[in-house]
């Protein structure tokens, strides 16, 4: 019976190696280990052996239908694991297309203002988004019971922190670290809680500047502000700037580019959908930095002077690509986002 069971072995192993496809496999499945197999009649044979020998029988011939078995099962797995169907991946499907990754576009633009004030040697500061009540308002002489508080209502956390409403908190956190002169930037996220409409998000992205020296004036600040509209949107950029009120600046503005979607005239035009026919887009705030400000962080308002401002990065972004609510940039739809 050893002598018989070797063979039929010998004969199994050597018809499954030989096996090239998966329908010949179960035909020899079905061959070697079906009813009618080799392998059945042993196992038949075993109850016709002397009682004795009972237990060894079986268990050579459970040894051998088990190793047959593993082959077949090893062969299975070899066939359906050729180069084409590899990892359950059929590579005869059309390929899917890898779209190329690029920056959106308001980080785009928050990098060419970031440049354009680098190349007149203004530093990069960095603040946190969640900050205190401190910089966010007090510093920036907006006591607790000031109405400008209303205007920047916010999201608290439980332990009194709150996500910043304007980069303006940088301004108090690098001049309570640093003697002047300064001349910072400072770019980031902000947060309002705001009715969301075509021009307002209760998150929006700022960028700030700051400048102390001896004798900064507000020719310093408009002529900066100049730069920034005429290298970013072109040459016939205008700037207005407006009186305006800001607890931390006296005297305040407000500015305006000139919109450079109505037409190369500078005429507005009624059916633009970004100006609406005024010819302005409101850009941010600014003015000179109020004494109080400047007392609160340790600087003597009678030796120095400066002036800060404040650009929302979505209205610019707003003229540039004429693109008439601000709600599109942070909606993360790619039929938008990949226009740019
Ligand atoms: C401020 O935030 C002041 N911190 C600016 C400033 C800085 C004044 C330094 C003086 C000195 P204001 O609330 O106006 O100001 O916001 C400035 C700009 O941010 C706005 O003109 C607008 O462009 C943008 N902005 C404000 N709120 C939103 C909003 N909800 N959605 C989109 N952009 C906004």
């Amino acid at each position: 019976m050893l002598d018989q069971i070797d063979k039929l072995r010998q004969e199994a192993l050597a018809a499954i190696a030989a096996v090239e496809d998966l329908k010949s496999l179960e035909e020899l499945r079905v061959r070697l280990t079906g009813r009618k197999s080799a392998m059945r009649s042993l196992l038949a044979s075993i109850g016709s052996l002397p009682v004795e020998e009972r237990p060894e029988g079986g268990k050579v011939v459970g040894a051998l239908q088990k190793q047959i078995e593993s082959a077949l099962d090893d062969c299975t797995e070899r066939l359906t694991q050729t180069p084409e169907t590899n990892a359950g991946i059929d590579v005869t499907l059309p390929g899917r297309r890898h779209f190329e990754g690029k920056l959106h576009p308001l980080t785009r633009l928050a990098d060419e203002v970031v440049d354009i004030l680098r190349s007149i040697g203004f530093v990069v500061a960095d603040g946190p988004e969640i900050e205190d009540e401190y910089h966010n308002f007090d510093a920036l002489n907006t006591p607790v019971d000031h109405p400008a508080r209303d205007l920047h209502d916010t999201f608290y956390l439980t332990d009194g922190r709150l996500l910043r409403t304007h980069t303006s908190t940088v301004q108090i956190r690098v001049m309570e670290t640093t003697k002047p002169p300064i001349r910072v930037l400072s770019q980031g996220r902000c947060y309002r809680r705001e009715t969301m409409d075509a021009t307002h998000h209760f998150a929006f992205h700022q960028i700030e500047g700051l400048f102390v020296d001896h004798g900064v004036s507000m020719a310093d600040l408009k002529g900066t502000l100049t730069l920034i509209g005429r290298r970013l949107l072109g040459d016939r950029t205008r700037i207005r700037i407006r009186p305006h009120f800001f607890p931390f600046t006296e005297p305040s503005v407000e500015y305006d580019f000139s919109c450079t979607l109505c037409g190369e005239d500078g005429k507005a035009s009624p059916a633009c959908r970004v100006c609406k026919g005024t010819g302005w887009i409101e850009i941010g705030g600014a003015g000179m930095v109020d004494p109080a400000v400047f007392e609160s962080v340790g600087y003597d308002p009678e030796e120095y002077s400066g002036f800060a401002f404040g650009l929302g990065v979505e209205r610019m972004a707003m003229i540039r690509h004429g693109i008439d609510d601000v709600r599109l940039f942070l909606e993360n739809d790619l039929r938008f986002t990949r226009q740019f």
